[in-house]
Formats: C-alpha cells, sequence, structure tokens
C-alpha cells in the first residue's frame, strides 16, 4: 500500500449547500487526512486551465461557466492509495450511476453540478496539487 496525496475540490454546488464539512468528514471517516485545504473563487482563466484536457469535450463550456458559479474548496486528502481511495469514497461522475454511501451519490445535484472532483491518476495528482499549492502549504 502507498501512501499518496490526491486533489479534490469541492464544488459549487456543495459550497452553495454549506455541505463541506459533510463532504470533509467522509475523507477523514474513510480513512484520508485533509493535509492543505482553501477556499477559493475561481477566475474563468484559472477553472479553463483547470479542465483544459476536456476543451474538446460539448460540456466544456458549461463546466467552466459552473465552476466560477460560486467559491470551490481546494484541498489535499492523503494517505493509502489516496487517489483510488477518493474515487470509491466520491463515487461515479454521474450521480445515477454512484453507489449507495458515495458523496456524490448522497449531494450530488447531477452529473455537472456532482459536488466534488477528484484526480483520476498519481500522475494528474500530481499536476493538479502544483496547480493550487506549494509545497509549503501542504502540511502533512
Ligand atoms: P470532474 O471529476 O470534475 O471532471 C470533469 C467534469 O466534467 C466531471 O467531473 C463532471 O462534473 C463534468 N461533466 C459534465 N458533463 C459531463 C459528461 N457528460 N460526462 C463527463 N463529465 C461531465
Amino acid at each position: 500500500m502507498l501512501e499518496e496525496n490526491t486533489l479534490s475540490i469541492i464544488k459549487p454546488d456543495a459550497t452553495r449547500r454549506n455541505l463541506t464539512g459533510k463532504i470533509n468528514s467522509r475523507f477523514e471517516e474513510n480513512g484520508l487526512r485533509i493535509v492543505a485545504q482553501k477556499r477559493l473563487h475561481l477566475t474563468k482563466e484559472q477553472a479553463e486551465k483547470f479542465y483544459e484536457v476536456h476543451k474538446e469535450r460539448p460540456f466544456y463550456g458549461e463546466l467552466v461557466d459552473f465552476m466560477v458559479s460560486g467559491p470551490v474548496v481546494v484541498q489535499v486528502l492523503s494517505g493509502q492509495n489516496a487517489v483510488a481511495a477518493n474515487r470509491n469514497i466520491m463515487g461515479d461522475t454521474n450521480p445515477a450511476n454512484a453507489e449507495e454511501g458515495t458523496i456524490r451519490r448522497d449531494f450530488a445535484e447531477s452529473i455537472e453540478a456532482n459536488s466534488v472532483h477528484g484526480s483520476d491518476s498519481v500522475e494528474n495528482a500530481k499536476k493538479e496539487i502544483n496547480f493550487f499549492f506549494s509545497d509549503t502549504e501542504i502540511v502533512g
């Protein structure tokens, strides 16, 4: 088992409904540790750059608009196999397909307003963490 870091974003639909604490409890109850965290209002440029890999997808424009529609909480989660562990805790991208007890099943409003983002690989986790945090802001 590998100790890893992964990037998590609590999205505007969840901050709007004041769910930050409830979502953070899911991470902590499932063995992940929040080792960095800040609340931000993303600029359009930041959201476009962060989701650049999806630039050609039909939902890109709406996704960017949604991500700047309210505050987000960006955070680094650490733990054993944190990338995969967090994906299990979040559940499927589409809440209609997410398993019971997952964040998206319990809190997400739609495939777009799906409450949380989590890195999909260790390599992307490193890039996404560097996008928002400097090394001195991550305290394990
Ligand atoms: P996230 O894990 O943040 O990564 C990309 C996001 O695009 C995804 O979660 C969804 O919220 C959003 N999205 C919107 N529409 C779709 C779609 N049809 N398929 C996949 N992702 C989508």
